[in-house]
């Protein structure tokens, strides 16, 4: 599959999985605005089965290179960054994954249990970005105790294999050239913003500024019954250059750990 196709079909999904996405988008373009991405994000667990080694292959195929490695010590998250070298507006590709050895005995076997439901065959990359939930019934109680421990992990045991998220680069937009334009855009329209650390995390002296809405809630099919829980947000990044006007390629840590928050449970 050729890059834009894998990314289009990921942009197909994420919009129908998430109505919000598409509004805020026609929202943006309804006023003239121009959107571009700045980055695609997709969550994963550290098994070497589905690891950021495996769905980092189809960007690496395609000319990305390993820019960044950032660590999550309180969420016991790792994360890396993919740039297409030579090109400012390039959608930069951010790929995460759960450090499970680092977590509890039943997060570990929850968590590689599922991993085993997956079909040989699926564990080929460019099919198991796209897989979802390929494991059995969920179960809402199981849903609630991996959330007890790790937002994280209740997150791809309901959700599974898709992107995570897409970003809106504010740098490629007109009128709504900062953060706060475009929150006060957003809430103005009753989108709730993640307020975690800031509605606004980082700074123009960190060279990168970002927020995002929380989640949209999907209806999910458990066991027990259907539940609405928060699925898959949008992001919106603003990037500075620095004194030598080098422009900022890069993800801030403390910044990316709040903005991972947008995924949290929260009642609707
Ligand atoms: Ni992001």
């Amino acid at each position: 599959m050729q890059l834009q196709q894998l990314i289009d079909r990921h942009w197909v999904d994420y919009t129908r999985q998430n109505p919000s996405v598409q509004k805020i988008y026609n929202l943006l373009t309804s006023q003239g605005e121009k959107v571009r991405h700045d980055h695609i994000a997709f969550r994963t667990f550290s098994d070497p089965r589905v690891n950021i080694d495996v769905l980092e292959k189809p960007f690496l195929d395609a000319g990305y290179r390993e820019m960044g490695t950032y660590t999550f010590t309180r969420k016991h998250a790792f994360a890396k960054h993919y740039e297409l070298p030579g090109d400012e507006e390039n959608l930069r590709v951010f790929i995460s994954q759960l450090q499970t050895e680092e977590l509890s005995p039943f997060i570990r076997q929850t968590m590689a249990g599922l991993v085993n439901e997956i079909p040989g065959e699926s564990l080929e990359p460019e099919k198991l970005m796209f897989l979802g939930t390929p494991w059995g019934p969920l179960s809402y109680e199981t849903y609630q105790k991996l959330r007890d421990e790790s937002e994280y992990a209740a997150w791809m045991y309901a959700f599974g294999f898709r992107v995570n998220h897409f970003a809106i680069s504010i740098n490629g937009l007109g009128k709504y050239d900062t953060p706060e334009k475009v929150n006060d855009l957003l809430k103005g329209r009753g989108y709730i913003m993640n307020q975690s650390g800031g509605e606004i995390k980082g700074s123009r002296k960190q060279l990168l500024e970002q927020s995002s809405i929380m989640a949209d809630h999907n209806q999910v099919a458990f066991r027990e019954g259907t539940h609405g829980i928060p699925a898959c947000y949008y992001e919106f990044t603003k990037r500075y250059r620095d004194e030598k006007n080098r422009l900022f390629n890069g993800f801030i840590t403390q910044s990316a750990d709040k903005i991972f928050e947008s995924t949290n449970y929260y009642e609707k």
